[in-house]
């Protein structure tokens, strides 16, 4: 390699770390800045993610996320740790953008994988790019379907839930997991606490997306959870589950952030 190719090849790292640096910076901050990214939906009009994505949410239209949801590239999402936080995005310097749209807001329920096997004008979401995946019926409100991927900002805004934070509670004695979903305010969450009646609080485990997991054995003890989302609020949700509360039961907390 000759100098100058070192030199390119230089650039192009310190390109891709910028771009990373500022995509992270998009993602964990709830500022005002508009950040640049793409998108592209998936999917038909009806939606239609019922099946468990890489947040750990299920039905989305049970769970309250519907359609104004999107799967995340590898540099927003974060390891799933962007699970939860809502987006507000606009088309922009594209001639499909559809004029005098205004902006989407949607939450992020999923992971889009990088993709090596395709040529490189598919690599929409492998890293560093900022990428969001969009139901089809966000994507056309915005934009043109002929378009398939154009350009847009995005910045993070507080999410707005209606009830309470809900728990659903899976696995088994042994091995108790919890998804928690529904989080209004940063949406994110970072932190979970869980207490029996009879034990005390014990620092949960993220398993993956927003499904969080203990080895303590709370069968038949009524259930209170701590939850800290990812601008650092916390929350206690005392006695959520009652004594007798089952797997595959979901509970819902009297409040929200
Ligand atoms: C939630 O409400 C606030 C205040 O009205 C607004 O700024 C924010 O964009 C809303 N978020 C979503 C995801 O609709």
């Amino acid at each position: 390699m000759n100098l100058s190719m070192s030199f390119v090849v230089l650039l192009a790292i310190l390109v891709s770390a910028a771009n990373l640096v500022l995509a992270h910076v998009g993602v964990t901050n709830i500022d005002s800045s508009w950040y640049d990214a793409h998108a592209t939906f998936y999917g038909d009009m009806s939606g239609g993610e019922t099946m468990q994505g890489a947040c750990g949410y299920g039905d989305l239209f049970k769970e309250g996320y519907g359609l104004e949801t999107a799967a995340l590239s590898t540099a927003l999402f974060n390891n799933g740790q962007t699970c939860g936080a809502c987006f507000e995005l606009m088309c922009v310097n594209s001639q499909y953008c559809k004029p005098n749209t205004g902006t989407i807001k949607i939450t992020a329920t999923n992971f889009c994988p990088p993709n090596y096997a395709e040529p490189v004008q598919y690599h929409w979401c492998n890293p560093p790019n900022s990428h969001f995946d969009l139901s089809m019926k966000m994507f056309l409100s915005f934009a043109e379907y002929r378009g398939g991927i154009v350009p847009v900002k995005f910045r993070r805004v507080m999410c707005n839930k209606s009830g309470g934070v809900r728990f659903e509670i899976k696995g088994n004695p042994y091995f108790i997991m919890v998804l928690v979903y529904n989080v209004g305010g940063a949406g994110d969450v970072s932190n979970v606490e869980i207490r029996g009646h009879k034990s005390n609080w014990i620092a949960m485990s993220r398993n993956w997306g927003q499904i969080w997991n203990t080895g303590s054995n709370l069968v038949g003890q009524r259930l209170s959870f701590v939850v800290r989302t990812s601008d650092g609020r916390s929350l206690a949700f005392f006695n959520v589950a009652p004594e007798n509360w089952g797997f595959g039961q979901t509970y819902e907390g009297k409040l929200n952030f």
